[in-house]
């Protein structure tokens, strides 16, 4: 059996294409029911819906042998543990800094809120700048407009975030997509069904960014 874990939401979305693109269709939608391990229509395969950060946790600890992980949650967990054999190129988005409109420039020292705490503190020392370091668990465009903070480390995509609350995008620190990731024990036990996996996923890719050209 190979486990896969996934979280609900705009990767489980993404994901679903490439997984039908395998022969791996889910047999309950996760949306409507409260299953959290979902059989598919490959009685060798089972997704877990898990939240987007705990993804890299379960594959590290083996309790799934495959997951779907954005880059900035990986970045976060790190991912020494793991093997990130594959760029999915879905939930794709920006890690950026971003502050009021009215700012001028990022100061030398400055307060930073953001759920992304080791990504920003190594970024902010890169770049010689002092920065205090707020953990927040979401909502982060909210902190410079209450005081809490001079700018925020959050996702960008649209970019309608930030300018409903007055923000503007500064810096970009990294380019986002979601990667498959692979418990480094699976690799070797279950090494002919995982590469195959892996085989097809990047056939998918392949003919997506052919279409796109
Ligand atoms: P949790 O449920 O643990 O709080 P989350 O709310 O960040 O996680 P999602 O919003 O589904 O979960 O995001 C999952 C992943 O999708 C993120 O880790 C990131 O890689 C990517 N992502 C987040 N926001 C966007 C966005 N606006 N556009 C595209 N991709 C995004
Ligand atoms: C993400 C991110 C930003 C927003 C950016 O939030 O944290 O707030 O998307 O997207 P945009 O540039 O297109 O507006 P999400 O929609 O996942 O909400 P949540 O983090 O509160 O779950």
């Amino acid at each position: 059996m190979l486990t896969i874990a996934v979280s609900k939401g705009r990767i489980y979305e993404d994901a679903l294409p490439l997984l039908e693109a395998a022969g791996i269709v889910p047999l309950d939608n996760p949306k409507t029911s409260r299953k959290l391990i979902l059989a598919t229509t490959r009685p060798d395969v089972q997704l877990v819906i898990i939240r987007a950060t705990d993804v890299p946790t379960f594959v590290e600890y083996g309790a799934a042998d495959l997951g779907v992980a954005g880059k900035d949650v990986l970045l976060e967990h790190g991912a020494e543990s793991l093997y990130e054999p594959l760029d999915l190129k879905i939930a794709a988005c920006r890690l950026m800094t971003a502050t009021p409109k009215d700012m001028l420039e990022i100061p030398k020292r400055v307060r930073v809120a953001t759920k992304y705490v080791k990504t920003a503190q190594s970024y902010f020392a890169s770049r010689g700048i002092q920065a205090e370091i707020i953990k927040l668990y979401g909502s982060m465009e909210l902190a410079p407009l209450v005081g809490l903070a001079d700018c925020i480390v959050d996702l960008v995509d649209t970019g309608n975030t930030l300018k409903a609350n007055g923000l503007e995008p500064r810096d970009l620190i990294m380019d986002i997509s979601s990667r498959l990731i692979v418990n480094k024990a699976a690799m070797k036990m279950k090494h002919q069904d995982i590469q195959a996996l892996i085989d097809q996923f990047k056939i998918t890719l392949a003919q997506r960014s052919q279409a796109n050209l």
